[in-house]
């Protein structure tokens, strides 16, 4: 058997038909891809209605007509041509696109590989233009009757690449592709009027002038009204808005998640990505968001010309959008979620926000404003208030009377009111109410029991008399708060709430350099391996920020002279290993906000209430009420979320038989 050698044979210019086909190989995949290129084109022409009729899933008939600007006959004529288009003139321009299509292919590949047909007018008093294709091949030119606005047929599609034709599916197959293109494009073009009829029967309806939240209810029903929140963000390099879903209602699929860039749909990693991270915890394993967003992006910042079918894009700064998305849709579903959840906007108590171009390393020692304190000393931490033996602590939960403590732990100059006792200050406000308190479980409500006392739950003064927008109805395992608020019936998980508001307020008086801490008459000696040692001294000025006071004891021991005052002294050593592990991790240069970020972290770790920690019916009101108060997040310091609500309508759905 012989073997033909291809370099042998003479080298030829391909016949344009030929051409043709191969290029209708990357832009006509199958029915669906004819009815993406047609609609783009009728957007492109200013249409403010389409009409869509299909048969058989578009394999024997696509026409779509709209009421856009049209074209005159000589404009017809080069339309159909390959590489003609009316959107782009020069190279500039293709980092300049506004438009859907400049490509100027998508018509000529459609007529390589059909019988088409293009009627069209842009001014009624010249007449319309008919002109009819086959195969590539011109068959016809010549006038017509038709309205302003252009219309296409498209019928035996694939008929001369007869391997193109085997690869089509079933009808049904074929026509959800297509209902899907016209999904896509009737979000991201609200206010364009579109129609689908198949087999002369008509499958979608859809009036124009709407807004995007409208449109989606015309798509996907009433019910995504609950399910959905808005977002809007106004930045100079990326605009973006519409709907995402609630952190707290995410799906088993991707199937509802639409991103428009400059209103084209498009897929893109980045994109993506940066949701998903911006969502962060709030995500299980197998769950996904609902997204329907509209991204606005200087054209020049973008490459639309990285495949024929044009629905993906390159950003010039990948990372930058990822950022600015994962960080403004994680800003958004806590502000959503408080929003829900209280009922008003929260202003939360946070570390400076990184800034969208981000990640700025900055050396340990720049990054912090330490420049004022020197190792081993306490300033700027607000000196001890009390000084007080070490051993006289009791251990966390064990606390005999709050009366016999220091009434706050943190005190917040803004908020510095006269302070009165939890217990009386919620009786009174029951007294007022006329309510009486009930417990589902737990000790008899006394306002904060004696054996029960929690160490830190009053963290702020004056103490919120009681939380306004949601009821306290019981405490569940030791571990879950019950309430009720209008979202319906939520459980809190207390524990990790108790260490998100401890977090919070130890950020803002570490930023104000107002750490209150306790001293110890006898300091308390650490032993450190030698690498702990040198991180320890190192990292000296930092933690007297941080309200440890700690100064070298000779060889690679270290005495600790304070500490934060929400913590007990037998968590001194734990901690500041802890920390010290944390640094570890950061090296030698860190970032400033995140390395004090840890530190807060784990100083409210251990000042938080076990895991499991009875509660009065009192102290969970004060809980929640402080909550509120602040406007902390509803997700805990590691972004997990912090409750779980249930709807009566979730609820009722699940008790029908
Ligand atoms: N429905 C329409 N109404 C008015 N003009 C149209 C319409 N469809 C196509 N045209 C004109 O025909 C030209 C060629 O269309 P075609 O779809 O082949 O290329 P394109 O849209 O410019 O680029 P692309 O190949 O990326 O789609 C367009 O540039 C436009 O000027
Ligand atoms: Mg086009």
């Amino acid at each position: 058997m012989t073997q033909t050698s291809f370099t042998e044979n003479k080298v030829k210019i391909l016949p344009e038909s030929l051409i043709n086909k191969i290029a209708a190989g990357e832009v006509v995949e199958r029915p669906a891809s004819v009815v993406k290129e047609l609609l783009e084109n009728a957007i492109d022409a200013g249409a403010t209605e389409v009409q869509v009729s299909i048969k058989n899933g578009g394999k024997d008939l696509i026409s779509i007509l709209d009421n856009g600007c049209g074209m005159n006959e000589s404009n017809a004529q080069l339309a159909v041509e390959r590489h003609a288009t009316s959107k782009i003139i020069d190279e500039e321009d293709l980092f300049r696109i506004r438009t859907l299509g400049f490509r100027g292919e998508a018509l000529a590949s459609i007529a390589a590989v059909s019988h088409f047909e293009i009627l069209t007018c842009n001014d009624e008093s010249h007449g319309a233009t008919r002109i009819f294709i086959k195969g590539g091949c011109l068959e016809q030119v010549g006038k017509i009757g038709f309205p302003k606005g252009t219309k296409v047929t498209v019928e035996r599609l694939f008929y001369n690449t007869p391997a193109r034709l085997k690869f089509l599916k079933t009808t049904a197959t074929e026509l959800q592709h297509i209902q899907q293109h016209i999904v896509q494009k009737s979000l991201a073009h609200p206010h364009i009027c579109f129609r689908l009829t198949h087999n002369r029967q008509m499958l979608l309806n859809l009036s124009g002038g709407q807004d995007l939240k409208t449109r989606i209810q015309q798509l996907f029903g009433e019910d995504f009204k609950e399910i959905l929140m808005t977002v809007n963000h106004e930045e100079t390099y990326l605009q973006f808005s519409g709907f995402i879903s609630f952190p707290s209602k995410p799906r088993t699929s991707r199937r509802w998640q639409y991103i428009f860039v400059n209103e084209r749909n498009i897929k893109s990693p980045s994109i993506n990505h940066g949701i998903y991270d911006g969502y962060g915890t709030f995500l299980g394993k197998g769950q996904h968001p609902i997204f329907f967003l509209n991204l606005h992006i200087d054209p020049s910042e973008i490459d639309v010309n990285v495949h024929p079918a044009k629905t993906e894009i390159r950003f010039r700064n990948n990372q930058l959008v990822h950022t600015i998305l994962s960080d403004q849709i994680s800003r958004a579903l806590k502000e959503g979620a408080s929003r829900r959840f209280f009922g008003r906007e929260h202003s939360h108590v946070q570390m400076p926000h990184t800034e969208v171009s981000g990640q700025i390393e900055l050396p340990m020692e720049d990054s912090l404003p330490l420049e004022e304190f020197h190792s081993g000393d306490t300033p700027g931490a607000r000196k001890t208030v009390h000084t007080k033996e070490a051993r006289e602590l009791p251990p966390r939960g064990s606390l005999k009377s709050t009366a016999s403590r220091r009434k706050t732990t943190f005190l917040q100059e803004n908020r510095t009111v006269q302070t009165k006792p939890v217990r009386e200050s919620l009786k009174s406000h029951n007294e007022i109410q006329g309510t009486t308190v009930s417990s589902l479980s737990g000790p008899v409500d006394t306002g904060f029991a004696e054996v029960n006392d929690v160490r830190n739950l009053r963290l702020i003064e004056p103490l919120p008399e009681s939380p306004k927008k949601i009821h306290v109805l019981g405490q569940f395992r030791k571990k879950y708060i019950i309430a009720e608020n209008d979202a319906g019936l939520v459980l809190i998980d207390q524990r990790a709430l108790h260490e998100r508001l401890l977090y919070d307020i130890y950020v803002e008086v570490l930023q104000k350099k107002e750490v209150s801490v306790q001293t110890f008459k006898a300091s308390l000696l650490l032993e450190l391996s030698p690498q702990e040692s040198v991180l320890l001294e190192q990292s000296m000025e930092l933690l007297a920020l941080s309200g440890f006071a700690v100064s070298p004891f000779g060889g690679s021991t270290f005495a600790v002279n304070t500490i934060p005052e929400c913590l007990n002294e037998d968590q001194v050593e734990k901690v500041i290993r802890e920390i010290l592990d944390r640094l570890v991790l950061f090296g030698k240069r860190g970032q400033g906000d995140e390395i004090l970020k840890d530190v807060c972290q784990v100083v409210a770790k251990h000042g938080a209430m076990f895991s499991e920690q009875e509660l009065t019916q009192s102290e969970m009101e004060c809980l929640l009420a402080q909550w509120e108060e602040l406007g902390s997040p509803m997700s805990s310091i590691k972004e997990a979320p912090i409750l779980v609500e249930f709807s009566l309508q979730e609820l009722e759905k699940r008790l029908r038989h």
